[in-house]
């Protein structure tokens, strides 16, 4: 076994790996990140291909030993870049893709085609391809797609993309000469990579971009609206509550921490950053915050709005909650779920529970207290509630 250090769409990433692992194996097995497909493995089809060090390779024959030290770019790495972009749209309005099988590795390649051939015509466009299988579609859709951003290069509707790093050499031999910022990822640094990313003051909360995820949900608690407000500033105590939160630091209205998450195989473990704004006198406050899966490379930003009133008599506290979120990435499959609110009022309830449970100076064992959410037992239990409450209504249209 060996150890190896890279980057992984910009994120530092050591892993121990046999010596005969693939790249390919190493980010789809333990990273995650299986928008890099599979077919071949032997370096024909061009289903695998990624960047390393800006360059198309194919990851089923590069070994991930000799990527020491690279930078490795895959498909979901490549969410924000307007060249990418463009691609995207066109192979829908064109019609590039049917199984979609290939087109992880296609989008790559023709990524490369309009950054570095912004001259090609359709005859350079089929050779360059040519290293790319498709099985379904023809190429006639996948060629004039790329064509039509090649077209909006040269019209200079799209900005050209920064200048690739190059190496000489068999790309991955890791033989060719230095490359800004290639070569030097700081190994020490990526062993500590728990560390919560950086994110500036614009980065938190959506600032203006459409959620993909909307969740309101409320819950009461049985202590007074003014004890439940004090306590909702101490954030040391308050963060445990939320399963599957870790607080790293708190510095003024600032927060450093991770939220863990455990869905059947997939794991996730956002770092993240958050500024909380309270407004005394109304007692309602939000929280703006953003955060990073390092595996999946899955993006967060976040609004949270809550607010209480008193309820019964001044006994107890209704906290009204609004989540307002856009979640990026691989893990943004799982934000379009109906059951993803049920999911959300479940874990509400936990956290109403375990607030209760600190305000009333309980040591009792908080709900899921420790470790990640877990999701899948969860997801079960919603699951089971649906399905119980449809034979219910079932068994009543039955009897009547
Ligand atoms: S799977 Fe890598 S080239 Fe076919
Ligand atoms: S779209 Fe199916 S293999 Fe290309």
């Amino acid at each position: 076994m060996r150890a190896v250090g890279l980057t992984v769409n910009g994120i530092p990433v050591i892993e121990t790996v046999e010596p005969r692992m693939h790249l390919a194996d190493l980010l789809r097995e333990r990273l995650g990140l299986t928008g890099t497909h599979l077919r071949c493995e032997q370096g024909a089809c061009g289903a695998c291909t990624l960047l390393i060090d800006g360059q198309p390779a194919r990851s089923c024959i590069t070994y991930a030993v000799l990527c020491e030290g690279a930078q490795i770019t895959t498909i979901e790495g490549l969410e924000d870049d307007p060249v990418m972009a463009a691609l995207r749209q066109a192979f829908t309005a064109e019609h590039g893709l049917q199984c979609g099988f290939c087109t992880p590795g296609m989008l790559i390649t023709a990524r490369d085609i309009v950054s570095r051939l912004p001259a090609a015509d359709e005859r350079r466009v089929r050779l360059e391809l040519s290293g790319n299988l498709c099985r379904c579609t023809g190429y006639v859709g996948i060629v004039r797609a790329i064509r039509r951003v090649l077209e909006q290069r040269r019209a200079g509707a799209l900005a050209a993309s920064a200048a690739e790093p190059r190496r000489l050499g068999p790309v991955g031999s890791r033989h060719g000469g230095p490359v800004t910022g290639a070569a030097s990822v700081p190994l020490v640094a990526a062993i500590g990579d728990d560390a919560p990313p950086a994110f500036g003051e614009g980065d938190l909360g959506l600032a203006g971009k459409k959620p993909n995820i909307e969740i309101r949900q409320s819950f009461v608690i049985a202590r007074p609206r003014r004890e439940v407000w004090y306590f909702l500033a101490e954030v040391e105590r308050v963060v445990p509550c939320m399963p599957g939160a870790t607080l790293s630091s708190s510095r003024g209205d600032r927060l450093q921490g991770q939220l863990a998450i455990k869905l059947g195989p997939i794991a996730a473990a956002f770092n993240g950053e958050a500024r909380v704004i309270r407004d005394e006198a109304m007692q309602r406050g939000m929280i703006l915050g953003a955060g990073r899966d390092r595996f999946s490379a899955s993006r967060a930003s976040a609004e949270i709005e809550y607010e209480l009133s008193a309820e019964q008599g001044g006994a107890a506290t209704r906290v009204d909650i609004t989540v307002r979120a856009l979640l990026l990435g691989p893990l943004a499959q799982f934000g379009r779920s109906a059951i993803v609110s049920d999911l959300a009022a479940r874990i509400s309830d936990m956290f109403a529970r375990n607030l209760e449970r600190r305000l009333a100076g309980s040591s009792d064992a908080m709900d899921e207290a420790t470790g990640p959410i877990q999701a899948g037992s969860l997801l079960r239990a919603v699951i089971v509630a649906r399905v119980k409450k449809m034979l219910a209504r079932l068994w009543g249209k039955s009897r009547r």
